[in-house]
């Protein structure tokens, strides 16, 4: 079921392929949960066979300490998929099949979605993440790719990648997983203790408060109510919250008519960086 390189893979896929079947794909950096099997098994659904590929990409980390300790769980979350009925395989590469001897990214310029929110606060993240998403689809050759909501600028950016280097894959947007707290699932959260998990909600809680009051607040107000909340909280700092248009990912100073807004939140508790998004209207 894992195939470490890409011959054992193309293998493994090849009578799909001679047979015109559908193949599905699923990219993730590993340590898997709930969030990440639920487009598996939307990904099963909808294909013939579905790619799962595990790999912690160097390139999308602008921090050499979040990288060390990005959690590496490859045994488990190979037990993990095993649980989900279907032709399910996972591709666990190294970085040097990926990438050759270069591991850099490519420049990317993905009209301008990439200097918002996260490109703001992780220089070269976004040009990281378009690099490795380019080899996977040309390697893996999907006809579907599923991402989650959860990180709903990188959703727009892989959209914007595929039609930039005119990729035959259609991207499919799937919505938040999230723990009975509201805390959106992440592997990060595995670096937090019980409390700070607890403490963590925060974060849902407060978007659900701001999707209940964009109708009758001005952008400015629900702004200065979301500082305060977390002005009130000891344990998160808030890095940026944003209520932007979905469609350039700008930061919205004011509401327009025929705008789909969404609100997103980076924070940092303990040293664990948590995102989180929600849909306003
Ligand atoms: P990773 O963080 O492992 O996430 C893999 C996929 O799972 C992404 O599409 C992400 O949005 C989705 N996901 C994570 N948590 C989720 C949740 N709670 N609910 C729904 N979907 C969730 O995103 C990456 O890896 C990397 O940047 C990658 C695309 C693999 C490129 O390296």
């Amino acid at each position: 079921m894992n195939h470490e390189n890409n011959d054992s893979l193309q293998k493994e896929l090849s009578p799909f392929i001679e047979n015109c079947k559908s193949i599905g794909f699923v990219p993730t950096m590993g340590a898997l949960h709930k969030g990440h099997l639920s487009l598996v098994e939307q990904a099963v659904k909808e294909n013939d066979c579905v790619v799962v590929s595990i790999f912690v990409n160097p390139t999308q980390f602008n921090k050499a300490q979040d990288l060390e300790k990005y959690p590496r769980t490859l045994d488990n979350d190979i037990a993990l998929l095993k649980s989900v009925k279907g032709n399910v395989f996972v591709y666990s590469p190294q970085a040097s099949e990926l990438y050759n001897k270069n591991i850099a990214s490519k420049s990317y310029n993905f009209f301008g979605i990439e200097n918002e929110m996260e490109g703001k606060h992780r220089p070269g993240h976004f040009d990281g993440v378009g690099t490795v998403l380019d080899i996977f689809f040309r390697i893996v050759k999907p006809n579907k790719a599923y991402f989650g909501e959860k990180d709903f600028q990188q959703l727009q950016i892989v959209k914007k990648l595929v039609e930039i280097e005119k990729l035959p894959v259609e991207i499919i947007g799937c919505p938040i997983v999230r723990e009975t707290s509201g805390l959106a699932m992440s592997s990060r959260n595995k670096r937090l203790t019980k409390k700070e998990l607890i403490e963590a909600i925060l974060i849902n809680k407060t978007l659900i408060s701001v999707q209940q009051k964009f109708n009758h607040l001005s952008i400015s107000e629900i702004n200065k109510f979301v500082e305060n909340e977390f002005r009130k909280n000891n344990s998160l700092t808030l890095e940026y919250f944003e209520i932007a248009d979905v469609a350039t990912l700008k930061t919205a100073k004011s509401k327009k008519e025929n705008t789909t807004y969404r609100a997103f939140i980076a924070s940092f508790i303990a040293g664990v960086r948590l995102i989180d998004n929600i849909a306003l209207n």
